[in-house]
């Protein structure tokens, strides 16, 4: 077993371990590793079957208690992945969008600051904002960020992401790895309106719960927009992949010297996979499809696509990135990392948990 992977002594902490992200992440540390995990968030229940683990410790609180962002900060390495990211919220909440996604990490990178712990910070693939339908690869270092007027709150929670991104990188004595998710995918992402949420889930929860309720699927502004589909489980690896580099914070000082182009540090990280782009109403046709074949039934029988305006749909100040290629040629370059899980298997895996978790519950 790898030494690191086999070492007790490391405890990891998860902030938002009760989130889509954080319950798969929890799991993987738990399956492959020794490794101990303080994890935070406001609810638990995906994690429900991990709340009696001893390798576990736990806590309800959020990140806006100054002595809980210390308590967390005390641990070598923190992952950072509690946001409010969903689009419908950004317009109706913007205050709070920003708050949630700037005061907060922005305290936890000063904290991990102090202690000296390696903060990996999740971001977000909107930081580059208001992109159009001819926007190629998306460079971490070098593609421009450009963002609507002020007026489209849609852009409320880009922009303070990125104002994140830039405090923790002016931070001295931080060690900081920052992570941009372009569209992660799979079992547990967001809820089903109704049943555990209220409000508008992102696009592959929305169109799983319009599935299995028999109702149209709704294609914001005729679903010309792209987006590059990622697996969960490939960006798990990636963690995976970061950890190994980063030695858990402890690559030492004598290794960066003699290579600071491989370090991981002071790094952002696009985790994405350019192979499965597709513009939404690809999407659609294809979960309609694949749940045809999940339910035995013909797909003429799953009801047509709606077309709605953006606007209407999730209220004045919406505004979209028409496309999100990611470059993921650093990762694959500092980490040895690519994202490998193909759409249509993506699709599959999510929609049949979906189908399996919510189809008595709609
Ligand atoms: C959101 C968040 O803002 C990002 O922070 C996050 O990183 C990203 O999701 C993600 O999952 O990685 P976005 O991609 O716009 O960004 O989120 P969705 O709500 O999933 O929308 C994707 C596209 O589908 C948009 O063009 C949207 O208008 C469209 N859509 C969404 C529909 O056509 N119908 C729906 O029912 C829902």
């Amino acid at each position: 077993m790898n030494l690191l992977f086999n070492d007790s002594s490391i405890t990891v902490a998860i902030v938002g371990c009760g989130g889509f992200i954080g319950c798969h992440l929890l799991d993987a540390i738990l399956t492959r590793t020794k490794w101990r995990v303080f994890g935070v968030d406001l609810d638990f229940y995906r994690i429900q079957h991990r709340l009696s683990d001893e390798r576990c410790e736990f806590m309800v609180a959020d990140l806006a208690d100054k002595s809980v962002v210390e308590r967390i900060a005390k641990y070598p390495v923190v992952v950072n992945l509690a946001a409010i990211c969903t689009p419908s919220r950004y317009m109706a909440e913007a205050p709070e969008v920003i708050r949630s996604n700037y005061d907060h990490p922005a305290a936890l990178a000063d904290a991990c600051a102090k202690s000296g712990s390696w903060l990996i910070h999740f971001s977000t693939s909107e930081i580059y904002g208001r992109t159009s339908a001819d926007s190629g690869l998306l460079l971490e270092d070098e593609t421009e960020l450009t963002f609507g007027p002020v007026t489209a709150s849609r852009w409320s929670y880009a922009t303070a992401k990125l104002l994140t991104e830039r405090y923790i990188a002016g931070l001295k004595n931080l060690k900081w790895t920052v992570v941009r998710p372009f569209n992660f995918v799979g079992p547990y992402m967001d809820f089903m309106p109704g049943v555990d949420g209220s409000g508008i889930p992102r696009v592959l929860a929305n169109f799983s719960s319009a599935l299995v309720r028999g109702e149209p699927l709704k294609l914001v502004n005729g679903g010309v927009a792209k987006r590059s589909f990622t697996s969960v489980f490939d960006a798990v690896d990636f963690l995976f992949a970061l950890f190994e580099t980063g030695k858990m914070g402890r690559l030492s000082e004598a290794a960066l010297e003699n290579a600071p182009e491989k370090s991981p540090f002071s790094q952002a990280f696009n985790i994405g996979n350019p192979d499965n782009e597709l513009t939404i109403a690809e999407l659609a046709n294809k979960m309609r499809k694949i749940y045809a074949e999940i339910k035995g039934v013909s797909v003429e029988s799953i009801p047509e696509p709606q077309v709605v305006s953006g606007v209407e749909y999730y209220g004045e100040g919406y505004e979209d990135s028409m496309r999100r290629l990611p470059s993921v040629e650093k990762a694959e370059r500092l980490l040895g990392f690519k994202a490998k899980t193909p759409i249509d298997d993506v699709l599959r895996e999510s929609l049949e948990w979906f189908v399996k978790h919510y189809g008595s519950a709609s």
